[in-house]
């Protein structure tokens, strides 16, 4: 007999024989029948297995507890109980592994940290089920908005020699020996003799390769792990994080946050249209505002305003209105958490993408505007999550390019490569980044990034 997943089994009207396979989440009854919740993974539902106990011996009982893994062929009913259309009379039981008393997700209601302490099996609660196939789904959704535009899935390197932009400090990769490091005549590490014979690092980023790609295919995007070292202990930052970053060739800024906004609103859209059991867990067990929350991003368009504009707000929250913020406000400003959600939570009530920055506090490649004081970057910030997405139109002239590099004083020697973009068939072009986790925030209503990924990489934290 063939095994049927759960979700296809609570879809199937009652009258057949059918084999179930999975984890017993809960067993109760008395000395006459018991009842099993078994789950298998394909939905949040379990399905109940109803066992007579004049059918199974008693030691056989004993072994399922929760935990266990059981195969089970029976009977599909109509179920009497509450809360379940369908259930299954069980006429045999193979048990494939038991789980004894230490098994620790005995009971419900383990707090997140918790659970955070047992990675390794939290993806067998409710909340880590649903929010992994949330997460697969939204994976699709990204492969599916691009590819159904002609973009390109352009796969970049993780191990590189350039420090892409500055975005943050990052990994090295070395295959030398720590305990006895080659040195030159200098003092310094001689990396000469080192795997790549120079030193490289994990990617913050995939852009610069990505803009390459731009330049031949037009519109390309990347989806894959990024690397950023810094030391940030914060409920929105990962060591390790996964980012979607299309670019493409003859977008400029506007055509680009066009894109981000319809990004956004089709990966929004999937999940309700496709994950409504999952959400709706989620929204009735941890933040009853979640279904609304993601129907009202839908709805609106997102607020566009300037930088500037965006700070005269501020200013005049802290002046007249009696908000007070942790970090300072004023013009030049690198804006802080609270900055964005004040104005996103707050004074709009929608997502904001704010443009036009200081150059200072944004990356080199970001096209001057002709004020010449700020650049054409685009954040995307988003209620309860700050930014998530950033972005720019890229600097297409040569000449303006390698001025900001030699004013910044950055190294260009591992940059060539790059800059051959703008010296051969430069054209204007655009992308961004989306922080494919702070996508999953907003839509699972999780407020710790650690928990919507599987093994969370974050600093003295790389178990499992
Ligand atoms: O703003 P960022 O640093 O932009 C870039 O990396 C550009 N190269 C993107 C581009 O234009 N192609 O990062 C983009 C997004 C952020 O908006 C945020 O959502 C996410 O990546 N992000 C992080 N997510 C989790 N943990 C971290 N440490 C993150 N740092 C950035
Ligand atoms: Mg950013």
């Amino acid at each position: 007999m063939k095994r049927l997943k759960v979700k296809e089994l609570l879809a199937l009207e009652p009258g057949c024989d059918v084999l179930a396979k999975g984890w017993v989440r809960t067993k109760r009854g008395n000395k006459n029948v018991s009842f099993i919740a078994l789950n298998d993974g394909s939905t949040i539902n379990n399905i109940q297995i109803v066992c007579d106990a004049v059918k199974f011996d008693e030691e056989l009982m004993k072994q399922i507890g929760t935990g266990a893994c059981i195969a089970v062929k029976g009977r599909l009913v109509a179920s009497m109980g509450s809360g379940q259309a369908v259930e299954i009379q069980a006429d045999e039981i193979e048990v494939y592994g038991t789980a004894d008393a230490t098994y620790p997700l005995q009971k419900k209601g383990h707090s997140m940290e918790f659970l955070r302490e047992i990675a390794h099996l939290r993806p067998r609660t409710n909340t880590f089920g649903a929010v992994l196939r949330i997460r697969h789904a939204m994976a699709f959704a990204i492969h599916d908005f691009f590819n159904s535009k002609g973009f390109c899935y352009l796969h970049t390197p993780l191990i590189t020699a350039s420090d892409a932009e500055g975005a943050g400090a990052m990994f090295q990769v070395t295959t030398l020996d720590l305990d006895n490091v080659p040195k030159t005549e200098d003092g310094k590490v001689d990396f000469s003799s080192d795997f790549f014979g120079r030193q490289t690092s994990l990617t913050v980023s995939g852009q610069l390769e990505g803009e390459l790609g731009a330049m031949a295919l037009g519109d390309i995007y990347t989806f894959g792990p990024t690397f950023r070292a810094e030391n940030s202990n914060t409920p929105r930052h990962l060591a390790e994080f996964w980012m979607i970053e299309p670019e493409m060739a003859f977008y400029d800024i506007k055509d680009n946050m066009d894109l981000a906004e319809e990004f956004i609103k089709h990966c929004v859209r999937y999940a309700l249209d496709n994950c409504a059991d999952d959400i709706k867990f989620l929204n009735d067990m941890f933040d009853k505002e979640l279904i609304a929350r993601l129907q009202g991003v839908l709805k609106d368009s997102f607020v566009r305003l300037t930088y500037t504009e965006g700070i005269k707000i501020l200013e005049d929250a802290v002046a007249n209105k009696g908000v007070k913020f942790e970090y300072p406000v004023g013009w030049g400003i690198d804006l802080q958490s609270e900055h964005e959600r004040y104005l996103v939570e707050q004074h709009f009530r929608k997502p904001v993408i704010l443009t036009d920055y200081p150059k200072e506090i944004k990356a080199f490649y970001m096209k001057m505007n002709d004020d010449g004081k700020t650049v054409r970057a685009m954040d995307v910030l988003f209620p309860k999550i700050g930014e998530i997405i950033g972005g720019s139109q890229r600097e297409e002239s040569l000449e303006k390019l390698e001025k900001v590099i030699a004013d910044r004083k950055m190294d260009t020697r591992n940059l060539w490569w790059y800059l051959d973009t703008r010296r051969f068939g430069t054209a204007p072009h655009s992308g961004f980044g989306l922080g494919f986790e702070r996508l999953l925030m907003f839509v699972t209503g999780m407020t710790n990034i650690r928990d919507v990924i599987p093994f969370p990489r974050t600093p003295k934290n790389a178990e499992f």
